[in-house]
C-alpha cells in the first residue's frame, strides 16, 4: 500500500490509473478506524480495481472546537488496518494540503432540505463542511464509486444531494451499520467513552429496537416519547433529538402511513460523548 500525503502526488497517481482504465473506489474516513470502516473497504475492494482510503479529520465539518480537539487520532493503527484490507492508497493529507488558503467554507453547497433537519439543525455548518471535503476528495480521486456507512444516515442523503447539485458521476454506495456484539453501533467516538458509559451505551440500540416493537401498536408521537423517556432515564444519557422521518426526504412524519420508508434517527449524549444511531421503522 502506498501512503500519499500530497495532493499533487495523488493527482498523478489517479491520472495514471485512469489512463490504464482502472476503476477507483474511494472510502473517505476521519481515521480511528474500526470494523465499520473495514466493512466499507472490504466492499470497495470487491467492486473496484483499486481503492483509495482517505484519513483526514476535516476541521470544516466541526462546529465545536472541543469536539475537533478530542476527536480520536490513531494514524499508525489505521495505516496497518488499511494495508491489511487491500487498499492501494492511503491518502493522509495535512489540513494545509487540503485547504492551502485556510480551513473555512468557501462556497454554499446546494444540499436541499435534508441538510436542514436533525444534524443540520444541531450542528450548524456541519453538512457544508462534509460537502466541501467530500467534493474535494471526489475532484482529486474521481472515484467510480464512494462508500459511506448508514450509521450516518442523514450524511448519505446530503452527499447524494451534493453529487446531484454539482453534477458529479460518482456512484454513492451505502453500507449497513456495523454493531458490536452488544448492539452498539461502531463509531470512532466510542473510544472516548469511559468504562461505565461504554457499558450503558448499548441501551441506545435496545431503545430503538423497543421502538420498532412499540410502533406496531402505538402512534408516531407515542413511539417517539417512549424511546426518549427510556433513554433519558439511563444514567448520564440525554437524548438530543429522536426524529421519526421519511427515509427519502428526512422530513418528520406524523403518521405511519405517510411514507413507504420511515427511519428513526437519534442522537444521544452519553456523558460528554455524542453518539448517533438509526433504525428502520417502516416497512416492519
Ligand atoms: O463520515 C465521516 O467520517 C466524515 O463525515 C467523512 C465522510 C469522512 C467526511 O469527512
Amino acid at each position: 500500500m502506498q501512503i500519499i500525503r500530497s495532493v499533487d502526488e495523488l493527482i498523478s497517481y489517479v491520472a495514471l490509473q485512469k489512463n490504464n482504465h482502472l476503476s477507483l473506489g474511494l472510502v473517505p474516513t476521519m481515521g480511528a478506524l474500526h470494523a465499520g470502516h473495514l466493512s466499507l473497504v472490504e466492499r470497495a475492494v470487491k467492486e473496484n480495481d483499486l481503492v483509495v482510503a482517505s484519513v483526514f479529520v476535516n476541521p470544516t465539518q466541526f462546529n465545536n472546537p472541543e469536539d475537533l480537539r478530542t476527536y480520536p487520532r490513531t494514524e499508525e493503527a489505521d495505516v496497518a488496518l488499511l494495508a491489511k484490507a487491500g487498499v492501494a492508497v492511503a491518502f493522509i493529507p495535512s489540513v494545509e494540503e487540503i485547504y492551502p488558503s485556510g480551513a473555512r467554507h468557501e462556497k454554499e453547497y446546494q444540499l436541499g432540505t435534508a441538510a436542514e433537519v436533525m444534524e443540520g439543525k444541531f450542528r450548524p455548518g456541519h453538512f457544508q463542511g462534509v460537502a466541501q471535503i467530500v467534493h474535494r476528495l471526489f475532484q482529486l480521486v474521481q472515484p467510480n464509486r464512494a462508500y459511506f456507512g448508514e450509521k450516518d444516515f442523514q450524511q448519505i442523503a446530503v452527499i447524494r444531494n451534493m453529487v446531484e447539485s454539482e453534477g458529479l458521476n460518482t456512484e454513492i454506495v451505502d453500507c449497513p451499520i456495523k454493531r458490536a456484539d452488544d448492539g452498539l453501533a461502531l463509531s470512532s467516538r466510542n473510544a472516548l467513552l469511559t468504562e461505565d458509559q461504554r457499558r450503558r451505551a448499548p441501551e441506545i440500540y435496545s431503545a430503538l429496537m423497543a421502538g420498532v416493537e412499540y410502533s406496531k401498536t402505538h402512534s408516531v408521537r407515542e413511539t417517539h416519547d417512549m424511546v426518549v423517556e427510556r433513554l433519558n432515564a439511563v444514567e448520564e444519557m440525554e437524548v438530543e433529538y429522536f426524529e421519526i422521518v421519511d427515509a427519502r426526504t428526512l422530513l418528520p412524519v406524523e403518521e405511519w402511513n405517510e411514507a413507504p420508508n420511515i427511519q428513526g434517527c437519534i442522537t444521544v449524549y452519553n456523558g460528554k460523548v455524542r453518539l448517533i444511531d438509526n433504525i428502520r421503522l417502516r416497512p416492519l
